[in-house]
């Protein structure tokens, strides 16, 4: 192991700063000194101060020889990756450049239908023909876990010239896979595995986690750093291991989807992020699955409302989970997940992370203390008595869609002429654009996916329910667009 307490990125910048070059260089701000003052006095001169660009002494991201090369091969190290590449356009970024490195226009990829909108953005930009599994569905939650080792051989039966097998791994729920046999079914097949770890930069450092994509032997993995590991927003790593995929593949292609302004606040949060996950990472992670598992066991003394624990576990798609994420399932009070996030906001001014029709979803991470579980336990006491009148214990119907049928290539879908009509009269028709309740962003549908009324009534439900739905041209959702038909005699 490399010495992990170093941050190359960090201390060059902090050197760099202290020399006080004179600057003739963008950003035009020049430390602060031409920022919009009630800003810059809220965020501080040091911030401004490190905002810089890649002049020569502080390297270049997409060409690193010096500080950031050492602080990617550091990451390399704690992640137990062969390479690992900075993205400062998320993990969204990073997912892309995984997609677009192993796809070329025509080929097939296994994914599981259950994917970020950047995985299907990246499926457009590359031409690639998704073979879709389909998530194992939790019927008591509602919500999708992971894909079974099985349903990846049956595809890859099914589609043996595809060229690679998309995981979420965990879920945004933190569910996770057997993703060491996903692995193993497709290296058989001579295929990589491509990873959207998102919600599993922490896995890596703990034990009682789930297995990360490079310890179960995947070939790259898109993480979010910035989500659960301490860095900031936007910040996230790709991490490459074996030779399935080619580095300089790997690195032309984020090039290529990466702004040339790259910020070196965002670098510098990857390379001290990296330094306390990879020193303290274990101990902070224990603190945080044991205030996590304190919440859930007094969350679990209510009559009607339930947070998942281990009773999960026990099939193929649910095969370990993140107790750092507490599932709250709300339906037996008889209210949405959106309900208990409105009433947590307004009479306790708590903000969760997420909501769905039936759960509200918190995280615990090393940055929550006695004192916030407090808030959220109390709270969650006072909404079950709150809402006792309306209580429908085992009442609440759970009920998902069935997936769309692809009826086109995303791309062809996409680029094809295409006509606006009423939303309400676009079942049998297929759709040209994306729809999602977001968060988590999962689509409902994607271009070229043939629209069913069922699939227009839960949009209805959670649009009623007051959730996020995006993604149409249209924000009112009286009109979507479709691929245009002709008639026959016309
Ligand atoms: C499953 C999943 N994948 C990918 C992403 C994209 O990550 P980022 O926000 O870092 O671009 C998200 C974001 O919420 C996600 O939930």
């Amino acid at each position: 192991m490399k010495d992990q307490t170093r941050t190359p990125l960090f201390t060059g910048l902090l050197e760099h700063i202290e020399k006080h070059p004179t600057q003739f260089h963008i950003p035009g701000h020049k430390q602060g000194n031409a920022a919009e003052p009630a800003f810059r006095s809220f965020l501080g001169d040091n911030a401004f101060k490190m905002d810089l660009i890649n002049i020569e002494p502080l390297d270049d991201l997409h060409h690193p020889n010096s500080i950031i090369k050492e602080a990617q091969e550091l990451a390399a190290d704690a992640f137990g990756a062969d390479y690992t590449f900075f993205s400062v356009q998320g993990t969204s970024g990073a997912i892309m450049t995984m997609v677009m490195s192993v796809c070329s226009p025509g080929d097939k990829i296994i994914v599981p239908r259950n994917v970020h909108k950047s995985v299907t953005s990246a499926i457009i930009f590359s031409g690639a023909v998704p073979v879709f599994i389909h998530p194992e569905l939790d019927p008591i939650l509602g919500i999708s876990h992971g894909i079974t080792p099985r349903a990846v051989k049956h595809a890859l039966e099914a589609h043996p010239d595809a060229k690679a097998v998309l995981v979420i791994n965990p879920t945004y729920f933190g569910v996770a896979a057997d993703l060491e046999s996903i692995v193993e079914i497709a290296h058989y097949y001579e295929i990589p595995v491509l990873v959207d770890e998102a919600h599993g930069v922490h896995i890596h450092f703990h034990q009682s986690l789930p297995l990360s994509a490079m310890q179960a032997g995947a070939d790259i993995a898109a993480t979010s750093v910035h989500k659960l590991g301490g860095s900031l927003t936007q910040s996230s790593v790709l991490n490459l291991q074996g030779n399935r995929i080619s580095h300089e593949r790997v690195q032309t292609i984020l090039s290529m989807l990466t702004t040339t302004s790259t910020s070196y606040l965002l670098m510098a949060s990857l390379d001290t992020a990296r330094k306390q996950l990879a020193t303290m990472g274990h101990s902070q992670i224990n603190r945080a699955i044991g205030m996590a598992n304190k919440a859930r066991k007094s969350i679990n003394e209510l009559q009607y409302i339930y947070c998942t624990g281990k009773e999960i576990l026990g099939t193929e798609a649910a095969f370990s989970f993140d107790p750092t994420k507490l599932i709250i399932s709300v339906k037996d009070l008889g209210i949405t997940g959106y309900d208990a996030e409105v009433w947590l906001r307004k009479t306790h001014n708590i903000e969760v992370e997420l909501s769905d029709l039936y759960n509200v979803l918190c995280i615990i991470t090393p940055g929550d203390s006695e004192q916030t579980i407090e808030k959220l336990i109390s709270a969650l006491q006072e909404l079950e008595k709150s809402m006792l009148p309306l209580s429908s214990k085992n009442e609440v119907k759970v009920t998902i869609p069935d997936i769309p049928l692809l009826a086109l290539a995303p791309r062809d879908a996409f680029y094809s002429e295409t006509e606006l009509i009423p939303f309400s009269e676009a079942a049998g028709r297929i759709s040209a654009e994306s729809i999602m309740v977001y968060p988590p962003g999962i689509p409902i549908f994607i271009p070229g996916e043939i629209i069913t009324d069922e699939n227009i009534a839960y949009i209805w439900k959670n649009i009623d329910a007051g959730l996020p739905v995006q993604g149409l041209q249209d924000e009112t959702l009286e009109t979507i667009r479709v691929i245009k038909e002709y008639k026959a005699f016309n």
